[in-house]
């Protein structure tokens, strides 16, 4: 059996997983998403063309067989859109070219709703996506699978349990529901054309390794992000480890090898929930603008901050990553000085080096940072000269203090660094020791 690798986030999400997945994609047959929803924003740039994915794994931007597993909760309209959205770029996605589990669980147009109207939602500022009701229902056993949805009769028959309960849970909430036969007309619809897509994604999985294939799974959101082991209640709804991969794809553990954790070169994270190293002056500003620090998904400003090695390190304690792909390494460029944390003090007074393990006691310790000295502003045009040079040279190409920070983040979190990320576009990427 030829083992899979998984791509995860080890931050807050958003570090890059879509432009590293691309990457990678090339030297694989299946690419695979197995946990999370259309909370996703994943961009590709590749060949000129941005791409922002949702539901649809990255494998599509090379037209890569791309499955979708158990573990995700679907959006049938949403993933009508981004369809007709590949389809108008001129990327007609076939169902030899995407796969859907049976067992996957639907998002309903209540679970959004109800995702808005709850304060509580709010205050921990999801993407509004539905994800957290759409996977308290699949928990509760009351959901409805992709094998009901493309059954009309099963369908109808499981709207009508469901429709009136879910119109009581939004009253109740304030908010207000779409009509149910509306949504039954348009889910009839949605499921006439996306049943064609429907597949059994772990059996399809088992006789692909068996037979030599590569396969690469696709994380969404992070580590930090984690269900169980992120920043509780300011989390996601699923497991984003690369465990997750196992549990929501319908493969045994020892069908994994390579765990690839993708880290950006700084910190971001979107929505509520501790943050430490978070930056509140004008660097911070500086960092969110140069990188573009706006959410593919709902559009939001991300918060931005220094480099967490503590976070890093528990994020590999989670993961087992054998490599780090360091991104968007050039956003930092120009900056006379960097800050790495690197310990925390406590609020009683003790110092670790370990990330607190509560969102109270996250919030009380204060980040102890290293300071490194920053690298040259070298302009688009010279970071396309250091990705070219790359080739050969490997980080030997990069500038010297950059190079001195990537090398200086691996010592610190312990885990190789197998790339370094300098731009958006599939060839800025710089391999080690090549
Ligand atoms: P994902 O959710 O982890 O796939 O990440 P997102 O796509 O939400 O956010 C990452 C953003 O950074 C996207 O706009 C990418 O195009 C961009 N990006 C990725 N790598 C780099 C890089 O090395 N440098 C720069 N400047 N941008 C990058
Ligand atoms: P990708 O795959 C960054 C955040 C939301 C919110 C919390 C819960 O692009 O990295 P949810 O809607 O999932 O219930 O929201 O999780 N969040 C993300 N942050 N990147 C993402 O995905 C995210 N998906 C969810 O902002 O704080
Ligand atoms: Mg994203």
């Amino acid at each position: 059996m030829r083992k899979a690798s998984v791509v995860v986030g080890a931050q807050f999400g958003d570090e890059g997983k879509g432009k590293i997945v691309d990457v990678m994609a090339g030297g694989m047959d299946l690419i695979v998403r197995y946990q999370g929803g259309a909370n996703a924003g994943h961009t590709i740039v590749a060949d000129g063309v941005t791409y922002k994915l949702h539901l649809i794994p990255t494998g599509v931007v090379r037209g890569k067989r791309s499955l979708i597993g158990a573990g995700v909760v679907l959006d049938p309209a949403a993933l009508a859109q981004e369809l007709e959205g590949l389809a108008a770029g001129g990327k007609e996605i076939t169902p030899a070219g995407l796969g859907i589990d049976f067992r996957t669980h639907v998002v309903l147009p209540w679970h959004a709703a109800i995702d808005v109207a709850r304060q509580a939602n709010k205050a921990i500022g999801t993407t509004g996506r539905g994800i957290g009701p759409a996977y308290e229902d699949a928990v509760a056993r009351t959901g409805i699978t992709f094998s009901d949805f493309v059954q009309a009769s099963v369908l109808r028959e499981r709207l009508a349990v469901i429709a009136d309960g879910k119109q009581k849970q939004l009253q109740l909430l304030g908010g207000h529901g779409p009509d149910a036969a509306q949504v039954e007309a348009e889910f009839l619809e949605l499921a006439a054309r996306l049943a064609p897509f429907a597949c059994d994604v772990s059996h399809e999985l088992s006789v692909a390794m068996a037979s030599g294939k590569a396969v690469l799974f696709e994380g969404a959101q992070g580590t930090h992000l984690d269900r169980n082991f992120g920043t509780y209640p300011f989390v996601t709804s699923s497991s984003t480890t690369s465990g997750g991969a196992c549990v929501g794809a319908g493969v045994p553990p020892s069908a994994i090898g390579e765990v690839h954790g993708i880290a950006k070169a700084y910190t971001t994270r979107v929505g509520s929930g501790p943050f430490p190293t978070e930056l509140m002056d004008a660097t911070g500003e500086r960092i969110c603008e140069k990188g573009r620090e706006y959410g593919t998904t709902t559009g939001r400003k991300r918060r931005v901050g220094w480099l967490d090695v503590p976070m890093l390190r528990r994020s590999h304690e989670l993961n087992g990553f054998t490599h780090i792909h360091l991104t968007k390494l050039d956003v930092l460029e120009g900056l006379p000085e960097l800050k790495i944390a690197v310990g925390y003090r406590l609020a009683d007074g003790t110092q670790t080096d370990l990330l607190p393990a509560t969102v109270k006691e996250m919030d009380s310790a204060t980040p102890q940072f290293i300071s490194v000295p920053g690298f040259e502003e070298i302009g688009e045009a010279g970071w396309k000269l250091v990705a070219q040079e790359g080739i050969a040279k490997g980080f030997a190409a990069l500038p010297e203090k950059a190079r001195q920070y990537v090398e200086k983040v691996e010592k610190l979190v312990g885990v190789r660094i197998a790339s370094a990320s300098i731009g958006p576009e599939r060839e800025s990427i710089i391999w080690a020791g090549k």
